[in-house]
């Protein structure tokens, strides 16, 4: 996908990148991640776990986690800083990683969205992504989560 904005780095999270990462992490989520998970997975790298930062200069504007495991990708987490919603950069970060995970041999993309989140499931449907099914309490008690699904070529 075109970059929309062509001053956008996509590249590798950095240690250094941490707290940025968690001042939107902790703007983004009602539970979010704790900078210990982002901290081991950049300290102790799993050759199938990924962690991206899209930058902006010296600025962090948005992340992707996802993992490759044979021929399945799951994304872990995906947020754009408020400042920068609204402008294309989670579609991009989002077909970015779907390319990197084709690339890498995965043919199906599974996520978790909390049912209540609605800029998410509009981003994930135009990406092509179809509800599996509902996990109950996933987020929390009273805050289910949907499992979405696409193939790797957008088929479902
Ligand atoms: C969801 C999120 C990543 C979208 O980031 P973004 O950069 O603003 O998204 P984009 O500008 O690329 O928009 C992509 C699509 O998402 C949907 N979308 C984004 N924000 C939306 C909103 N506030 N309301 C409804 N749909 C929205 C739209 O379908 C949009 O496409 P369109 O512009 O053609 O209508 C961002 O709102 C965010 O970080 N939210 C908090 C973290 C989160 O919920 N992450 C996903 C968890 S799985």
């Amino acid at each position: 996908m075109e970059n929309p904005f062509p001053a956008v780095v996509f590249e590798k999270m950095q240690p250094a990148d941490l707290q940025q990462v968690m001042e939107i992490e902790n703007e983004a989520f009602t539970s979010p991640w704790h900078a210990s998970y982002f901290r081991m997975g950049l300290r102790n790298p799993k050759p199938n776990e990924h962690f991206y930062v899209a930058r902006l200069d010296e600025c962090i504007v948005g992340y992707v986690v996802f993992r490759i495991v044979c021929d399945e990708g799951h994304l872990f987490n995906l947020a754009v800083a408020a400042a920068y919603r609204r402008r294309g950069l989670a579609k991009y970060l989002l077909a970015t990683t779907l390319e990197i995970i084709a690339a890498n041999g995965g043919t199906q993309v599974f996520l978790e969205v909390d049912v209540a989140n609605v800029a998410a499931h509009s981003l994930y449907r135009q990406f092509g992504f179809r509800i599996c099914r509902l996990r109950k309490n996933y987020y929390g008690p009273g805050q289910d989560a949907y499992v979405l699904a696409r193939g790797i070529a957008g088929d479902g």
